[in-house]
């Protein structure tokens, strides 16, 4: 079983400072941190999907570590738009959250009977997305290693999402990817975040799943060009989990402080009972 917890675009900051002097970034982190802690059973690691960061420099990226600390389960992270690869792979090699080997600062790793590969979608000097030669030969390299259910990691969502804003870093800059996925079948997943908006789409047959942010939410407009609204209030953590080969994704995963809200305790019925009604005629 693979329980993998997903958290994106946390944007801290050095301590003491809001984002636009408005969002407490660390605060939305911390209690985050201890939600994935509260989780039962306990998730067998948390993926951190870029913009670690909202300004690249060694304060930042050591608050950032700060506030993870307290996770016991491995922590991998990877570059979004805000984040700088290089520095953060200078600045985080004590540690094993980063584990790149090579100037794509791109890797994978295996863990429970399945494979992440994180990809890295940062262009220097743009917050629009790129994927050149050199990470998909990466990719390509990478991909026939294994056999196992494997889930790619990247910042941007590699798919049209009819959100104007969101749609300008166009087509181009994964279709290398899209005609790799075309001829793969252990590739079941790709995560990523960037929006700050939750979105379901596809890319070749996989599915991708972006999820909203810890900073703040953007509240986009659909078919009408227009700047998105502000939210500041972080989405809870995704759990992906691998059932029967297949990632099963979704927000809210069980956390130990709900038992006294569970419907049998509510309702006083036994929860063999309520299954039971739920089966109705077809129960045995
Ligand atoms: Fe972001």
């Amino acid at each position: 079983m693979t329980r993998l917890v997903q958290i994106t675009d946390t944007h801290i900051q050095p301590p003491g400072e809001r984002l636009y002097g408005l969002v407490d970034t660390s605060e939305h982190l911390r209690a985050t941190i201890a939600t994935i802690r509260r989780i039962r059973p306990t998730p067998d690691l948390v993926v951190i999907t870029g913009d670690l960061v909202e300004r690249a420099d060694a304060e930042s990226y050591a608050h950032f570590l700060e506030l993870v600390s307290p996770l016991e389960m491995p922590v991998y992270v990877l570059p979004g738009n805000h984040d700088e690869p290089e520095m953060m792979a200078s600045l985080l090699s004590h540690t094993t959250c980063f584990p790149v080997s090579d100037d794509t600062f791109q890797y994978a790793v295996e863990i429970n009977g399945f494979r992440m590969l994180a990809l890295n979608s940062h262009a220097g000097g743009s917050e629009l997305p790129e994927l050149d030669g050199e990470h998909l030969d990466w990719l390509k390299n990478e991909l026939p290693r294994s056999d196992a259910p494997t889930l790619l990691a990247i910042h941007h969502p590699p798919m049209q999402t009819g959100i104007e804003f969101i749609d300008m870093g166009g087509s181009a800059w994964y279709q290398g990817l899209k005609t790799v996925l075309e001829g793969e079948h252990n590739v079941r997943l790709i995560i990523c975040g960037h929006c700050h908006t939750d979105l379901v789409g596809r890319i070749a047959n996989v599915p991708v799943y972006m999820s909203g942010a810890i900073a703040h939410q953007l509240v986009a407009a659909r078919d009408m060009d227009v700047a998105p609204a502000f939210a500041a209030a972080p989405v809870p953590p995704v759990l992906h989990r691998l059932v029967d080969g297949e990632f099963v994704s979704g927000s809210y995963p069980w956390p130990a402080d709900v038992e006294e809200q569970r419907i049998d305790r509510t309702s006083n019925i036994d929860w063999k009972d309520l299954k039971l009604q739920m089966m109705g005629s077809k129960a045995p």
